[in-house]
């Protein structure tokens, strides 16, 4: 499965105006996933202690991670065109995030999240049709993503 270059367009000119804003979009993000799924607090070690969505919200270290994530994501974004380059992040992500006991049903609830996101943060840019191709393409990556955290 890969994706056309037209759905490529897509994806990139969406992600742009949500990269531009790294910083807020990635603090968005965190607090959705943790709003929707409330049980996965507890698997981040800086949100010891941290009581309710608005205390998440201002926690500098989301901040910090968010910005890694949205600098990791950019990062897929911009190989999309480029296979195997993305393959061998996607690898890397999965395995990195073995050693955080991060399981495969986590990485499920964060593909709605990202969604939401966009549809958040991108404006106009995230149409329909641009919705499809986000879709098929984290399909795509969390594919890799989850064969690398199984092992
Ligand atoms: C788009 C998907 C994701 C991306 C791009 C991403 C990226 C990152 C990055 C760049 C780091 C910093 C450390 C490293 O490089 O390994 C990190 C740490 C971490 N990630 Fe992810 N991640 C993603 C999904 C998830 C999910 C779904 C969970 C669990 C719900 C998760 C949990 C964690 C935890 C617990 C840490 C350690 C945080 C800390 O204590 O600093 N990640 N992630």
């Amino acid at each position: 499965m890969s994706l056309s270059a037209g759905e490529i367009k897509l994806v990139k000119d969406s992600w742009a105006p949500v990269y531009a804003n790294k910083k807020e979009s990635g603090i968005a993000l965190f607090v959705r996933l943790f709003s929707e799924n409330p049980g996965f607090q507890s698997q981040f070690r800086y949100l010891d202690g941290v009581s309710g969505l608005a205390a998440i919200e201002k926690t500098p270290a989301l901040a910090d991670h968010g910005v890694k994530v949205m600098d990791t994501v950019n990062s897929w974004v911009g190989s999309l065109g480029d296979a195997p380059a993305l393959v061998k992040q996607l690898t890397a992500l999965g395995t990195s995030h073995i050693a955080l006991k991060v399981t495969p049903a986590n990485f499920d609830a964060m593909g709605p999240v990202l969604l939401w996101t966009l549809q958040e943060k991108a404006g106009g840019a995230f149409t329909p049709a641009a919705k499809d191709a986000w879709a098929k393409g984290w399909d795509l990556m969390k594919s890799h993503i989850v064969k690398a955290l199984q092992g």
